[in-house]
């Protein structure tokens, strides 16, 4: 499979040089072309560089690393994206937005999939940090690492959650539309709040327990109620 990565700073670098060593083929655009050659140079695995565009027309899954979400600042042309699977890992700005709480605005995906409406945009590994592609996808299994996926187009959501397992992680998915989508880029928020603010650090990880089902015996069962 093909993947574009559109941005090949921090997580554009770490995520395609996993991708790569992991078989994929990958192609990492940058508006600075020295920028995607030093990252597809780390990646090696025949892994190649370009500029934004021949990043997006390059992948059957691009991953979008640009906080932007108007396509228009980044392409030339945004309907580039049409048809690709656009795999959104962007999280709003810390200072300015998380810590002054600034929550539940729209979405960068919701922005994003209004902007290219003829792509297939799935929201995930927003709540990973960039060193966790160090870790070998073996190791992060054994650790129970998810991420979690928002999006409407769900066979565009099956594919990037194969590539998740492939990386490592459980896709755990949040559902579709602008709810799933603030929810995951909240998640976002909530993760670097424990990592920065609540001292946990960047190996702090977000994730979905199930707990054992209970008997309700000596509680009862729950009664019907008004509210949800
Ligand atoms: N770092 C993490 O651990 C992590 C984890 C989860 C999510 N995220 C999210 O991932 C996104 C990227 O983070 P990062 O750490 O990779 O940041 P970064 O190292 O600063 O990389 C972002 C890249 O985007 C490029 N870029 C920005 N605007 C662009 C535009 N209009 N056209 C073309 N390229 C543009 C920048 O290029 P120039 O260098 O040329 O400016 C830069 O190389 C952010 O939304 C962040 O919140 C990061």
């Amino acid at each position: 499979m093909k993947i574009g990565i559109i941005g090949s700073g921090n997580m554009g670098r770490a995520l395609g040089v996993r991708l790569a060593s992991l078989g994929y083929e990958v192609l990492f655009g940058a508006r600075r072309l020295d920028q995607a050659q030093a990252a597809a140079d780390v990646a090696g695995a025949g892994a190649q560089a370009g500029d934004t565009d021949a990043a997006a027309d390059f992948g059957d899954v691009v991953v979008w690393t640009v906080r932007s979400s108007d396509p228009g600042e980044v392409l030339s042309d945004p309907t580039l994206l049409d048809g690709r699977i656009v795999v959104d890992l962007n999280n709003r700005d810390y200072a300015t937005d998380v810590r002054q709480g600034h929550w539940f605005g729209e979405a960068i995906a919701e922005r994003l999939q209004e902007a290219a409406p003829g792509a297939r945009v799935v929201k995930a590994l927003n709540t990973i940090a960039m060193e966790t592609f160090d870790t070998a996808p073996e190791t992060l299994r054994a650790a129970g690492a998810q991420s979690f996926v928002a999006g409407g187009d769900q066979a565009a959501k099956a594919i990037v959650g194969e590539i998740l397992g492939d990386l490592g992680f459980e896709a755990v998915d949040l559902g579709e539309g602008a709810a799933a989508f603030r929810a995951a880029e909240a998640l976002g928020d909530v993760i670097r709040l424990v990592m920065i603010d609540g001292g946990r650090g960047g190996r702090a990880h977000l994730g979905l327990s199930v707990l054992p089902e209970p008997d309700l015996a000596s509680i009862g069962p729950r009664a019907p109620s008004n509210y949800r």
